[in-house]
């Protein structure tokens, strides 16, 4: 089937099988123009887990189809493709005991320390965060959840961006560390697991003295998972919908160059937009979805065999959901 013969398709499927579709804003074209709703990571799971259709389709990765899951756990949550964020994917429930137990050798106890994950990561440890009485928070709301968590006096074990926890740290006028990299965690408040997003790396201190050695006056726009010294550099650092937010506000004739996923960045804005990278910065599990696969899973719908729904158990579902509403209660 050709691509609008798909569309045609699939906006009859989801009708008659009462589906929402959902997409991030780093989607290819033709799937983010098909859904009921668009937004960042955050956004996404609060809309899904009220949206009244019994089934949904999430175009995303997988950690954010668990977020629908773990809010809304009468909802069956299908995905596409289970594409899973490579960030998401360096960290689990072992590697996390690890790194505790690292700082357990370091001299602090496990008591004091305070677990906060980014919203890229899995089920599984979301639950193990909840257990330990941890937070989730989201690149809109990174800020505000670890201010909440130091009122506990403890160190806060910031999984999986180091960026994101080095760049917040910077921000907060505290001190950050990287967990196993040879330096005192003691001295740290923000203990920074080693993880990181292949895509964001991509963006340089270079790249930016190349736009604005070429273009004075241009403004540098970065999502806080890139490096922490592209970010201090930058003229606004924000999430995916506060970049859009920024951008969307600035006189046409004001260029801009932005340091995020090429689909968002090329949707955005048509005049004086530029990426902030001499290569392409596309993320290759958001691109994996493409509208065969939409097509597909709506099919498995009508025909009973539910493909790519994602599941979760019971007891990691609950303590995910302890992890996830102590943001929300923020
Ligand atoms: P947002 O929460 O800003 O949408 O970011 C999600 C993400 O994976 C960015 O790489
Ligand atoms: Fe994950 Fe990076 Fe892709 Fe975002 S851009 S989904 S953090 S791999």
């Amino acid at each position: 089937m050709d691509n609008s013969k798909l569309k045609a398709e699939i906006l009859k499927l989801k009708d008659e099988l009462h589906v929402s579709i959902v997409a991030h804003f780093y989607q290819k074209d033709e799937v983010f123009e098909l859904a009921d709703f668009a937004g960042d990571s955050l956004q996404l799971a609060q809309w899904a887990a009220k949206d009244k259709n019994p089934y949904l389709l999430f175009c995303g990765v997988g950690f954010m189809g668990q977020s629908v899951k773990i809010l809304a756990p009468e909802k069956r949550v299908l995905m596409p493709k289970i594409a899973c964020c490579a960030m998401a994917r360096m960290i689990d429930v072992d590697y996390f005991d690890q790194n505790v137990a690292l700082l357990e050798k370091a001299g602090i106890a496990k008591e004091d320390i305070l677990p906060v994950t980014y919203i890229n990561s899995s089920a599984d440890v979301k639950a193990r965060i909840g257990m330990m009485g941890g937070y989730v928070c989201t690149s809109s709301n990174a800020k505000k959840i670890i201010t909440k968590a130091l009122e506990s006096n403890k160190k806060i074990l910031f999984v999986p961006d180091r960026c994101l926890g080095q760049n917040i740290a910077k921000e907060m006028g505290l001190k950050s560390c990287i967990v196993g990299d040879g330096s005192d965690p003691k001295e740290a408040d923000i203990l920074c697991y080693n993880g990181f997003c292949s895509v964001h790396q991509l963006f340089d201190v270079d790249d930016i003295a190349f736009y604005r050695a070429k273009y004075p006056g241009i403004l540098i726009v970065t999502h806080p998972e890139c490096k922490p010294d592209v970010c201090d550099l930058s003229d606004f650092v924000g999430s995916t919908s506060q970049i859009i937010e920024y951008v969307k506000k600035l006189p046409l004739d004001q260029k801009v160059a932005i340091g995020t996923e090429y689909n968002m960045i090329k949707r955005l804005r048509k005049e004086n937009t530029y990426v902030l990278s001499s290569s392409k910065p596309e993320c290759p599990t958001m691109n994996e979805t493409t509208l065969q696969d939409v097509y597909n899973v709506l099919l498995s719908i009508k025909e009973g065999r539910f493909e790519n729904e994602i599941m979760i158990s019971e007891e990691t579902r609950k303590w995910a959901h302890v992890a996830l509403n102590r943001m929300f209660e923020l």
